[in-house]
């Protein structure tokens, strides 16, 4: 962990440390509805409200624009799936919303208000209270976001720990009971087990019981089962939705599968060159099974022509 980052002496959860950041996010949020006022912006009223969005990086090639105006909202208890062709800026929209890119490695501009809260502006202890307990990221290669030298239990355990004032047994038996959870038989021994001694579709179980450790009220699953055959695919997908279901989490799947879309989501949203192409609510796609989609035509549509192909983020040279 980071300098400085860890409990400090005499300063608990409720302590003095955190007293002076709930002032200081109390300060800005004051702050930022006095702008809104003053500028006629309207207050955001969705779980997710993101506005304008861009996020930017300096390359030797020149600015790549990888996400260039996105806006969309998404309501609790939602699922909203994100398509759009590679490179298209799906997963530099998700990595943007868990805060992990800021003024030091990017450049962003917009708004992403998480529950009426900016994380575009909030400073970078706040954001990483809020990932991993009100947000949490399901990524599409569990291999490379397990770390291999630390067992299964104690990657799932650890954001608990961090969170929540629970002791180390404690935080155990929460993973055990997030693997039985997440359908890994014999969970009791299994917590102890390195990610390489599970299987694919084990690891990708074991990912999303990390990330719903914390119990968050918005999960993003960015291409949760590409790396996955078919039939845990569907397992995997299954899931997703009961758990939705279960803790009434907002979603966002980011897929290239649109029956997986067709399926899963109650709105799609396609992204074109880093915006919005389109969004529309999911019409039925003959072989899917529907959760109650209509086929209702494209709701509105900001974004550019189709031309076949997503353009380079990267400039061409001059
Ligand atoms: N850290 C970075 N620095 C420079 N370019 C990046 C960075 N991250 C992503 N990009 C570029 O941004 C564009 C969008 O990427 P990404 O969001 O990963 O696409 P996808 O829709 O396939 O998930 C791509 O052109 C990618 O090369
Ligand atoms: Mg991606």
């Amino acid at each position: 962990m980071a300098g400085g980052e860890g409990p400090r002496k005499g300063d608990g959860a409720g302590g003095r440390f955190a007293r002076r950041r709930a002032r200081h996010r109390s300060t800005m949020e004051l702050e930022a509805h006095a702008t809104r006022e003053r500028t006629g912006e309207a207050e955001p009223s969705a779980m997710l409200d993101i506005r304008d969005l861009h996020i930017h990086f300096p390359t030797d090639d020149g600015l790549v624009k990888a996400v260039d105006g996105m806006s969309f909202t998404l309501e609790r208890g939602r699922t909203l799936g994100i398509v759009g062709e590679s490179g298209s800026g799906k997963s530099v929209t998700s990595l943007g919303i868990l805060g992990l890119y800021h003024r030091g490695n990017a450049q962003i501009s917009g708004k992403i208000y998480l529950d009426g809260e900016d994380i575009v502006a909030a400073d970078q202890a706040r954001v990483r209270e809020l990932r991993g307990s009100k947000m949490a990221m399901i990524f599409q290669d569990p291999l490379s976001s397990l770390h291999p030298y630390y067992t299964v239990g104690n990657q799932i355990a650890e954001a608990y720990l961090i969170h929540n004032k629970v002791s180390r047994k404690a935080a155990r038996a929460h993973a055990v009971d997030l693997l039985k959870r997440v359908g890994i038989p014999q969970a009791a021994s299994r917590v102890d087990d390195y990610p390489h001694q599970f299987s694919g579709g084990m690891r990708q179980r074991a990912m999303i019981a990390m990330a719903l450790s914390c119990d968050p009220e918005l999960l993003i699953a960015d291409e949760p089962t590409t790396a996955l055959d078919v039939t845990v695919q569907a397992q995997i997908l299954d899931l997703i939705s009961d758990l939705q279901q279960e803790y009434g989490s907002a979603v966002i799947m980011i897929t290239h599968d649109l029956g997986v879309v067709a399926e899963l989501a109650d709105d799609i949203l396609v992204m074109y060159a880093g915006s919005t192409a389109a969004v529309r609510t999911p019409s039925p796609i003959p072989g899917t099974r529907t959760r109650g989609g209509s086929s209702a035509p494209c709701r509105g549509s900001t974004g550019p022509a189709w031309s076949g192909c997503c353009p380079s983020a990267v400039p061409r040279p001059a």
